[in-house]
């Protein structure tokens, strides 16, 4: 692994400068980013699995509620850790992570004695969401345009946080290649998830996204979180699942049949396997994200009608938007502390809207792909029926080869998902790399 040292001092130094110049910019004197309240359920005395506020793991990977981050122009970052004495649960030590010497560190054992520190600021842009504790500070929270240029600021992967992803991909690719172990020994949904999150060697709140484990006619619904532990010997799997590594995240899908699956079906994987690798291979600098979607869409319209599922020519498919019901969610979305993260629709640092185009109302990306994003490519193929009634029952009926779709209903559908990095003149497939299938 590269020396995480130096990629997290190089990662320090880009976060300064760019936050001196948004401070610069909106008139503020400092940043405050805390790590976030807990979230209690109503009526209940427990709290939701804690997920930190992104834009303090974008500072600093340290875990736990109630930390603070002081980011001032032309000073090292302070962090204030909250470091309770407490019998009910564990508050883990510190140690000597690799980011520590970034930081002037100070320890408090109650909020109060933490809060009254927090004085003497200037103006204040605060973001977080400990209003409760901060309410009576006067600071201007989590304050639009500087959110805005903070989320621009994140679509840019530094050196740092590509290794994490990376790392993240490995970890997922344990999991994926377990997985695929369990499903073709005849495991259940609820086996081949406790296959995966054993390889990856964590527990389910530890995990980016609730695993999607879809035994055949599951795999249509879009985000399947059943574990039914009743069905065995699957014809088909579709798992998403990912894993996180420092707070950043993988997303990869991948699905796989047996040959007791339809053999249609089977082709129909095959076709969206070289989709899916032929979009990744035509990525780089300068196109757009809602074009790539639209070629996503080309070529699932070919493979619908070279597979007779569609009776017209590629070209009617597309000009009548055929794929539709077919292919009703994005091509992909950005990637990184969050599993759909931030500024994909955004044109701007100051946060102008990138156009979404007509009929498209999933797609998450919809701006230039530039050195330096990371995001995922994953067209998927499905047969729903509530999205193909409209179409059994109106004058396109005859287009639709009905008696192949209810013959492949039962297998559920189709998604192969990676996630790519933008380089100077091209991509890397992070994925790939460590899942090669
Ligand atoms: N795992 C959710 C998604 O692929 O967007
Ligand atoms: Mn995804
Ligand atoms: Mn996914």
């Amino acid at each position: 692994m590269a020396d995480l040292n130096s990629l997290f001092r190089e990662h320090t130094q880009i976060r300064q400068s760019s936050a001196e110049a948004v401070l610069d910019k909106t008139k503020f004197d400092c940043l405050v980013i805390s790590s976030g309240q807990p979230f209690t359920y109503f009526a209940d005395d427990n709290d939701a699995p804690f997920h930190t506020v992104p834009h303090f793991n974008h500072w600093c990977p340290l875990e736990g509620a109630h930390h603070f981050l002081i980011i001032r122009p032309g000073r090292k970052i302070s962090l204030y850790r909250y470091s309770p004495e407490d019998f009910w649960y564990e508050q883990k030590p510190l140690g000597d992570p690799f980011w520590l010497p970034l930081f002037d560190i100070q320890e408090f054992s109650t909020l109060e004695a933490l809060k009254e520190s927090l004085k003497d600021l200037g103006k204040v842009a605060y973001l977080g969401n400990e209003f409760d504790l901060l309410g009576d500070k006067g600071w201007t929270m989590n304050p639009e345009p500087l959110t805005k240029h903070l989320d621009w600021t994140r679509s840019f992967k530094s050196n740092y946080e590509i290794q994490c992803i990376l790392e993240a991909q490995k970890l997922g690719a344990c999991g994926h290649r377990a997985s695929r172990e369990a499903f073709l020994s005849g495991a259940s949904e609820l086996e081949i998830h406790h296959a995966f999150v054993r390889a990856v060697g964590c527990t389910d709140d530890d995990l980016p996204y609730t695993t999607i484990v879809a035994l055949n006619e599951k795999g249509a619904t879009l985000h399947y979180h059943g574990k039914r532990p009743q069905i065995h010997k699957g014809s088909v799997l579709l798992l998403d699942a990912g894993a996180k590594w420092n707070g950043y995240a993988s997303d990869i899908t991948r699905t796989h049949a047996t040959p007791s699956c339809h053999e249609r079906f089977q082709s129909l994987l095959k076709g969206m396997e070289k989709i899916q690798q032929d979009l990744c291979e035509s990525l780089k600098p300068g196109m757009h994200y809602a074009d790539f979607h639209q070629d996503a869409h080309l070529r699932i319209g070919q493979l619908l009608v070279e597979q007779n599922l569609l009776n017209c020519s590629a070209d009617e498919v597309h000009g009548k938007g055929y794929t539709m019901p077919f292919f009703p969610h994005g091509l992909g979305h950005h990637l990184g502390l969050q599993v759909h993260d931030v500024a994909g629709k955004q044109l701007s640092p100051q946060g102008d809207a990138a156009p979404q185009p007509a009929g498209h109302p999933y797609l998450r990306t919809t701006r230039m792909i530039e050195e330096g994003h990371v995001f995922t490519v994953e067209p998927g193929l499905y047969f729903i029926p509530m999205l193909l009634r409209k179409y059994r029952e109106n004058g396109s009926a005859s287009i639709f080869n009905w008696k192949l779709i209810d013959e492949l209903t039962p297998f559920g559908g189709i998604r192969i998902e990676d996630n790519v990095l933008i380089t100077k003149s091209g991509h890397r497939n992070l994925t790939r790399e460590h899942l090669p299938h």
